[in-house]
């Protein structure tokens, strides 16, 4: 395969002054892209603010002979995400990739979980991939070019306990990809997603057993999202969950379906054939919403 280039690229990457931000990032100019590196540099839970991780970032690229810039902007208000967005056009004119990665994380069983924290966390990762993609949407679409990632998680993918913002926030971020996906096709703007794990600030302390040792290697993890925003991936819509080494695939999906018959059918009757209806040996694995309106029509008209 070609080399994964990005010379003449232009890139942001939020949450991109620590974890696995800053590695994208990093690498992405290793690469000859052009980075704004976007980081408010708030704790884990989202409070605070500090100027200095994005700024360290920025110096680590120019040392190894890239070209960066920072935004301390956040990605939780419609203003800051067109700020980020605009620092890329400001400074070089243009935007070809997107990885929408900043986070912040407030775990609590969902009893004792108020709205402040709800809220607070929908606001980054959910909120904040609109406030960041659209303005960069409408760059890419212009343009007739895009790349877009967004971050998405195994706790929204399947589920954790505790996690329920988290878990809400990550999974509204497929959706969005979803249509971003079909919207996006014309103008060759590619939207995946990405279910990293990996050690970080934002895992370090989770408990976490059986993980490996090679967890603590977020490289696992680059390799994915930079060649996901890459010209050279040509697929859309697509999950991937990378970690420790491991890559692989995650999607929704449906199966075959019942008809229960042209009356509305009794909740007794929906009861009887609860096993038929939710069995899921027969499984339709790369769904569109067009595909199974057709199923969910060609059986009802049976
Ligand atoms: N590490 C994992 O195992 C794991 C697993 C699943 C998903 N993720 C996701 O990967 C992404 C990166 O997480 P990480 O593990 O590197 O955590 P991290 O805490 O090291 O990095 C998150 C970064 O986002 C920044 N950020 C927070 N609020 C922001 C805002 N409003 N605007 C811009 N930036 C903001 C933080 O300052 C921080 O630098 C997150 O979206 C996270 O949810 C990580």
């Amino acid at each position: 395969m070609s080399s994964i280039d990005f010379t003449d690229r232009v890139a942001v990457v939020t949450g991109a002054g620590g974890g696995l931000g800053r590695t994208y990032a990093l690498e992405l100019a290793r690469r000859g892209c052009k980075v704004v590196v976007n980081d408010p540099g708030v704790s884990r839970d989202g409070t605070g603010g500090d100027s200095a991780p994005a700024d360290q970032v920025v110096a680590e690229i120019r040392a190894a002979g890239g070209e960066a810039v920072a935004s301390h902007d956040g990605v939780e208000t419609e203003a800051g995400g067109q700020a980020i967005v605009a620092t890329a056009m400001d400074t070089w004119g243009r935007l070809d990739v997107l990885i929408h990665n900043a986070g912040i994380l407030r775990d609590r069983s969902f009893a004792k979980m108020g709205a402040e924290d709800w809220k607070a966390v929908l606001a980054v990762h959910l909120d904040g991939g609109f406030n960041v993609c659209n303005p960069a949407f409408k760059v890419m679409k212009a343009a007739g070019y895009g790349r877009i990632l967004m971050t998405t998680s195994v706790s929204g993918l399947f589920g954790n306990f505790g996690q329920a913002s988290y878990g809400a926030a990550k999974m509204g971020l497929v959706g969005l990809m979803n249509v971003l996906t079909i919207e996006g096709k014309k103008y060759d703007i590619k939207v995946n997603g990405l279910s990293p794990t990996a050690h970080t600030r934002m895992t370090g302390d989770l408990k976490r057993e059986g993980l490996p040792d090679v967890s603590r290697d977020t490289g696992h993890v680059t390799a994915a999202a930079v060649y996901m925003v890459s010209e050279a991936c040509q697929d859309t819509g697509v999950i991937i969950h990378a970690g420790h080494g491991f890559y692989g695939r995650i999607q929704v999906a449906h199966n075959d379906g019942v008809f229960l018959g042209r009356e509305p059918t009794t909740v007794e009757n929906f009861a009887e054939n609860w096993d038929r209806i939710t069995e899921f040996d027969n499984v339709e694995t790369k769904p569109t919403l067009q595909a199974y309106m057709g199923l969910v029509y060609e059986k009802s008209a049976r």
